[in-house]
């Protein structure tokens, strides 16, 4: 390809500019794989960095933290032409031009190949939402989470890390209890798995008391602020929270007595920084007994380059469903 298509954030007299426009493989980052993109996927980050220009590190910069597609050409011996391929994580999108680009261009430490078991488009509806609910899953059992142990919270469960963690617990034979600020979307989050909806304005924080009754077996928290306070007083003995976000709220007030009166645990998820050697079994996790049952039709919208920004302003406004790949 001589030239191609990418979504390109620019300043111009300390103006954000969010535009397509045509490339050729002069303009793109150095890195040892070239990489003929098919999908990439929006993420709420995507949107932080196009439209709130946070996390930005230089300009030009093709934003888009994830990325799945073929190999056209690589100087690493790992790769040859013809590989397929999944990039997310590191400075993708971020300090480097990412995936919203018909080609790109990224170290060959950053790559993944594609699992047997995944397409590419199976991989991006999965993206860092769902490598990130894994995490979640994974770290959950890990600290001794096991089906039949009681309800399972979702916070922010129509979103992309909150309906891939659904779909992926009641998958595993959870009863997930799913919370939504979205009252028209019973019936997806229970075609996607849920048992119970809770309106998420019933699970933030508003009393004094250091302690709740106790709920939830487990919780996956995308949400963070009050909902993750309300979360800290109503786990069970021993139970385990997984935050990973903060749509809802970066501060959090809590007390000590939910640690020392019913032994919980506040697991931390860091997805861009997780390491290469267990970042590859958990995405072979993901092709096959962590993959969710809904990666086609009911989790996903799929959009063109042009359709990008009004998706990247929706997905910081919580408005957006499921799941959203850009097809390239
Ligand atoms: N730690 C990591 O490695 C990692 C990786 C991926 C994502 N994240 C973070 O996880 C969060 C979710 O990411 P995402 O891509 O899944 O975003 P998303 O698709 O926009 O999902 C976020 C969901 O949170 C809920 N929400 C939005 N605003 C809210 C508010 N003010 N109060 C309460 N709930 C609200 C909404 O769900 P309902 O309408 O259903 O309530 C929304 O759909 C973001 O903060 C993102 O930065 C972190």
């Amino acid at each position: 390809m001589d030239t191609f298509n990418a979504m390109v954030l620019s300043k111009e007299n300390n103006e954000p500019k969010l535009e397509v426009k045509q490339l050729t493989q002069n303009d793109l980052p150095e890195g040892e794989v070239t990489i003929r993109v098919a999908y990439s996927s929006v993420n709420y980050k995507d949107g932080a960095v196009a439209v709130q220009q946070q996390f930005v590190e230089s300009y030009p910069l093709i934003p888009g933290i994830d990325l799945a597609g073929t190999v056209i050409d690589s100087s690493d011996d790992r790769y040859q032409a013809g590989d397929e391929v999944i990039v997310t994580s590191y400075q993708l999108g971020t300090g480097h031009s990412g995936g919203f680009s018909e080609v790109a261009r990224v170290p060959a430490e950053w790559v993944v190949p594609l699992p047997e078991g995944l397409s590419l488009r199976e991989a991006m509806v999965l993206g860092t939402a769902g490598f990130t609910a894994a995490l979640s899953v994974q770290r959950l059992e890990d600290n001794d989470l096991e089906p039949g142990q009681g309800p399972v919270l979702v916070a922010g469960a129509t979103g992309g890390v909150g309906s891939l963690a659904v779909d992926m617990l009641a998958k595993r034979g959870y009863e997930v209890v799913a919370s939504t600020g979205k009252a028209n979307e019973e019936a997806y989050l229970k075609a996607i798995g849920a048992k119970e909806i809770v309106h998420r304005d019933t699970i933030v924080d508003t009393e004094e008391t250091p302690l709740l009754a106790e709920k939830w077996a487990g919780a996956v928290d995308p949400v963070g602020g009050e909902t993750l306070q309300y979360i800290f007083k109503t786990l069970k003995f021993g139970g385990s929270v997984a935050t990973s976000g903060l749509a809802g709220g970066v501060g959090v007030s809590t007390t000590v007595i939910p640690a020392i009166a019913r032994g919980i645990n506040w697991l931390g998820i860091n997805s861009v920084d997780y390491p290469m050697n267990k970042r590859l079994n958990v995405w072979e996790r993901l092709s096959d007994e962590l993959k969710p049952t809904n990666l086609d039709e009911e989790l996903v919208n799929e959009i063109s380059l042009e359709e990008l920004p009004q998706v990247l302003e929706d997905i910081l406004e919580g408005k957006v469903r499921g799941r959203t790949i850009v097809k390239l």
